[in-house]
């Protein structure tokens, strides 16, 4: 297929991005080798591996007590990943391509982490792509450092806030735009309150509007990075050459994770593999309070199983509604719940469900011994990987009124066993709504070939 190539943060390059995967999926090799083909690879600098000097794995041991201190300490830890991250992907690309990083602006410390790589990695990395919340400080660390920004964006009236507060001072660092689409895309997903999660809209209309703005703006020239859904370019060629949708790249996040470069154990390459349609869930039981796509497994399984043992309680005896006082022993209290609770209450407790927390939405929640017990284990080596916590309700800022929500669960826990281990079930295993192509595209072979990062680039190349 004959591929415009593109032009971003300065440098023409072929239009096919990997994009960004914490924790530690999208690594300075994958990058680095996805660049060497002639696009972009980004590295994720969500807490990234890093080394000793014999570039062995060092797996970060946390001295500090209080959540505070291990927060320090795992920004330290980020920052040394990073620039590991970042060398190897500039060894790797032997100067083809271009080489980005990608930051959550919702991890803890991210300002000063971006600060930090970007004054000691000069050279290396050529743009970063950032998302989740609102990255508004991103746009000046970048432009202080001369590197470009690609702000990551589901819709054009994020881009219009962001421009307004602050990206229209910085615009000729604006290296591509990124729309991921919120529906259908990996990982954390930017649906508004406004969007219907279960009525996804075709990304064309939303392209429109924000390549319109962006002429308006004086953009006309800096690319769209379209993200989330996309298997064979052969599909897209209405976005190819649209002058509705002007210069375009296309962002890959799960087909890369399924190559002889990607650090996934083989058990969870064969799980992606093998991905039915449907097994891949839009849900929200994301600490961030952001929707997130992720294959279904014994971890969603658990927590979607928790939200049916759930019971409305005061912790007085002034609501008439809620009149019938029980003992909760693994809160050593007695609370009030309502008469029409009361059998639920006893099931739950006969059926082995005796440990029980509060909600912050002032449910009783019912979990097994064994359940409770990792819950609170989760909590207590929180190590403050977000700005702030849903689950552990930890918040850097020192809100301490944040109460905790045993619905949610320890994300950089559940990422690092996705990456560092062969466990299916306790992982979290994001993942884009697309992976069940994986089985049916002839080029996997029936699930028994693992493409190396080279040999899915030249296939995608070819539209098919
Ligand atoms: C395992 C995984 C982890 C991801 N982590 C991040 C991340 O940390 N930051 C981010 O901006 N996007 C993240 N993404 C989104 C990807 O960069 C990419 O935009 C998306 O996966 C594209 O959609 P696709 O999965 O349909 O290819 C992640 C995606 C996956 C599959
Ligand atoms: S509980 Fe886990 S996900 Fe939440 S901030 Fe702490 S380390 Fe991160």
């Amino acid at each position: 297929m004959n591929l415009n190539s593109v032009l971003i943060a300065g440098k023409e390059i072929l239009p096919l991005i990997e994009g960004g995967k914490g924790i530690n999926v999208s690594t300075g090799i994958t990058s680095g080798r996805w660049a060497n083909c002639g696009g972009a690879g980004t590295f994720s600098g969500v807490n990234p591996d890093f080394y000793d000097e014999d570039g062995k794995f060092i797996s970060p041991i946390f001295k500090g007590k209080s959540r505070a201190e291990k927060q320090r300490e795992l920004i330290d830890f980020g920052i040394k990943g990073c620039l590991d991250q970042a060398k190897i992907a500039h060894e790797e690309s032997r100067g083809n391509g271009l080489v980005f990083m990608n930051v959550l602006w919702e991890q803890g410390g991210s300002q000063e982490l971006l600060k930090s790589v970007l004054e000691k990695a000069k050279g290396t990395i050529k743009a970063i792509s950032c998302g989740a919340g609102m990255p508004f400080k991103l746009a000046d660390i970048c432009a202080e450092n001369k590197v470009f920004f690609n702000p990551i964006i589901s819709s054009v009236r994020v881009l219009q806030l962001l421009w307004k507060r602050s990206y229209s001072r910085f615009k000729e660092w604006i290296g591509a735009v990124i729309y991921e689409d919120p529906w259908v895309a990996g990982g954390h997903n930017g649906l508004s309150n406004s969007d219907n999660p279960n009525a996804p809209e075709k990304p064309m209309q939303r392209l429109i509007e924000i390549r319109k703005f962006m002429n308006e703006v004086g953009l006309k020239s800096v690319p769209i990075i379209i993200a989330g859904g996309i298997w064979w370019l052969s599909e897209w060629l209405d976005y190819m050459n649209n002058d509705e949708i002007g210069p375009v790249a296309f962002q890959f996040g799960t087909r890369p994770m399924v190559t002889v470069e990607s650090p996934l154990s083989d058990n969870i390459k064969k799980k992606f593999l093998n991905v039915e349609k449907g097994e891949v869930k839009l849900q929200r039981f994301s600490p961030t309070g952001l929707y997130s796509s992720a294959i279904e497994n014994k971890l969603l399984k658990e927590l979607e199983d928790q939200l049916t043992r759930q019971i409305s309680f005061k912790e007085e005896n002034t609501d008439e509604a809620f009149s019938v006082p029980v003992e909760i022993k693994s809160l050593n209290k007695t609370v009030y719940i309502n008469e029409s609770d009361k059998e639920k209450f006893k099931n739950f407790i006969e059926n082995g469900f005796s440990s029980v927390m509060k909600t912050p939405s002032d449910t009783l929640l019912f979990l097994t011994p064994k359940r409770y017990s990792d819950i609170i284990t989760d909590m207590k080596n929180c190590v403050g990987c977000l700005s702030a916590c849903m689950f552990s309700g930890w918040d850097q800022r020192g809100n301490l009124n944040i109460k905790p929500d045993p619905r949610s669960f320890c994300i950089q826990k559940s990422l690092q066993i996705a990456s560092h281990t062969s466990d299916i079930d306790n992982s979290l295993l994001f993942s884009g709504q697309i992976s069940y192509r994986f089985k049916t595209d002839p080029f996997y072979k029936n699930g028994t070939f693992i493409p190396t990062v080279k040999e899915l680039f030249e296939q995608i190349m070819t539209g098919y």
